[in-house]
């Protein structure tokens, strides 16, 4: 392989490298949910779990029987988080290593107390497919009385990293913004239309640097192959 070759591969793999997300999920914050409760990821993703308010867990199930575990999947065990303000300093990070249709659910579980998150709605799922979807194992969870965890000890199929809250960056609805805002000129000069316009030109500007990156991803390839 001739080093010019092994150069364009490196780029072209950087470049398809950078394109994996993170994905953010929001534990027990808003009740006995998932949030998203339902999401599209890709190979190579992250799925990062906060955790919030009581005691939650995250355990990977199976497609045949709600509120069981998957043995072999993702399980973070239990993470109280007393302070109501805010998540847990660590999140459980799991990375996608297929797109399968994947479910979980939170496994808390008290018979005295009634207490049964599973049965409660607390479930997600990644890329849902057929009938393998988020509505359909909800409504199989609520005829379940008590959910099950893997027998390995927690974490598997993850782990545990501290939380990094990082500022808002320029996102889609930004740009959005700042392009709604320029294209209107009765809104010209005043301070809002300033402050949305360079938020605006911020957006752009990592739109068109993630492009060029694409592109020399794609010439790399092409050059490649
Ligand atoms: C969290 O829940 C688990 C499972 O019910 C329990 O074993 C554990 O003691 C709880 N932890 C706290 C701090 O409440
Ligand atoms: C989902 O569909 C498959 C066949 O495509 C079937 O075997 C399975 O029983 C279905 N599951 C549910 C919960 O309906």
């Amino acid at each position: 392989m001739s080093p010019l070759r092994n150069v364009l591969l490196a780029v072209a793999g950087f470049s398809l490298q950078a394109a994996a997300v993170n994905h953010v999920i929001v534990v027990g914050k808003d009740g006995l949910t998932f949030n998203p409760p339902d999401l599209k990821a890709n190979l190579g993703d992250t799925l990062e779990f906060r955790f919030w308010a009581k005691n939650h867990s995250v355990v990977q199930g199976n497609w045949q029987e709600a509120c069981q575990p998957n043995q072999n999947g993702f399980f973070s065990g239990f993470v109280p988080q007393t302070d109501l303000t805010k998540p847990n300093d660590q999140v459980f990070k799991v990375t996608l290593e297929d797109t399968d249709p994947k479910v979980y659910y939170c496994s808390q579980f008290n018979a005295a107390n009634s207490v049964n998150h599973c049965k409660a709605g607390m479930v997600g799922v990644i890329n849902g497919l057929g009938n393998r979807t988020f509505e359909v194992y909800k409504e199989l969870a609520k005829d379940v009385t008590s959910p099950g965890n893997p027998s390995a000890a927690a974490p598997q199929g993850g782990s545990f990293e501290p939380l990094q809250v990082t500022a808002p960056t320029a996102s889609s609805s930004s740009g959005g913004n700042g392009g709604g805002a320029s294209a209107s000129p009765t809104q010209t000069g005043s301070n809002t239309q300033q402050t949305t316009t360079g938020a605006g030109s911020g957006a752009g500007n990592v739109g068109v640097s993630f492009g060029a990156l694409a592109a020399a991803g794609a010439f790399a390839l092409a050059l490649a192959f």
